[in-house]
C-alpha cells in the first residue's frame, strides 16, 4: 500500500490479514491497560465499515496497526499501538496518517477519537497532526476511571493539502480510488 523511509528499517503500511494477529495480540497486550483479546480483532474483520493496517517491517514484522471506522462523512480511530520498540521513529504517525488519507479519498470530512487524559504520548501525536480537544468524558475507561478526552480534525481543503501534497485526489473531482492494497 505505502512504504515511507522515516523509519530504519523502512517500513511498509498494508491491510492488516488474519495471519498478523499474533503478533498484533502481543502488541495489544504491551500497549493498552484494557487490551482487545483476538475476538475483537475478528468481529472488526467482519465490519465492513472497518479497516484495519499494520505497518510491516522486513516485509513481515508487524510494527504497529490501527483500527479504524468510516461512516458517511466521519472516520473514526478505534485503536493504534506500536510494538515499544518501535517508537518513536514515525511508525504512529504514518499509520494514522495512511488511515486519514484513506477516509479522506473517501469523502471523510471529519475525524473523531477519544484518548485516556493522561496518555501523553498518544495526545501528542493527535495534536501534532491537527486534531484539538473537543471534550471530556469523566470516568470513561473501565480500569482506573480515567477520563477521556474526544478530539476532533477538521480535514478542509488547507489541512489535505498540508499532509497529502500532490496526492490527496478531490474525490468529488472523480478520481476513481481502490482501498485495497494489491
Ligand atoms: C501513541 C503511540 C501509538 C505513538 O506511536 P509512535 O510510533 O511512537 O509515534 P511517532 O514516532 O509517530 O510520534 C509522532 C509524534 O507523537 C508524539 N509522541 C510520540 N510518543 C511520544 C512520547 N512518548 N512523549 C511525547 N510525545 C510523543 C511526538 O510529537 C512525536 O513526534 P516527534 O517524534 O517528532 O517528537 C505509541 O506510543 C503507543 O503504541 N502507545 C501505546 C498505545 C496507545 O496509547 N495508543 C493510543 C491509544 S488512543
Amino acid at each position: 500500500m505505502t512504504g515511507f523511509s522515516g523509519a530504519s528499517p523502512p517500513i511498509r503500511i498494508a491491510e492488516m490479514g488474519l495471519g498478523d494477529l499474533p503478533e498484533v495480540l502481543e502488541i495489544e497486550k504491551a500497549s493498552h491497560v484494557e487490551p482487545w483479546d483476538e475476538r475483537f480483532f475478528r468481529e472488526e474483520f467482519e465490519r465492513p465499515h472497518s479497516r484495519l493496517l499494520v505497518a510491516l517491517k522486513q516485509a513481515t514484522e508487524v510494527a504497529g496497526y490501527i483500527c479504524f471506522w468510516m461512516v458517511a462523512d466521519e472516520v473514526q480511530i478505534f485503536n493504534l499501538a506500536v510494538a515499544p520498540g518501535e517508537r518513536r521513529r514515525g511508525v504512529g504517525r504514518s499509520l494514522l496518517l495512511e488511515a486519514l488519507k484513506i477516509a479522506c479519498r473517501n469523502k471523510a470530512r471529519l475525524a473523531l477519537l477519544e484518548v485516556r487524559r493522561g496518555n501523553t504520548a498518544a495526545r501528542r501525536l493527535y495534536e501534532s497532526v491537527g486534531f484539538r480537544p473537543a471534550g471530556i468524558r469523566p470516568g470513561y475507561y473501565g480500569v482506573g476511571r480515567e477520563a477521556a478526552v474526544l478530539m476532533e480534525l477538521e480535514m478542509d481543503r488547507a489541512w489535505r493539502s498540508r499532509w497529502f501534497a500532490g496526492s490527496d485526489p478531490d474525490p468529488t473531482e472523480g478520481v476513481s480510488w481502490s482501498l485495497r492494497h494489491p
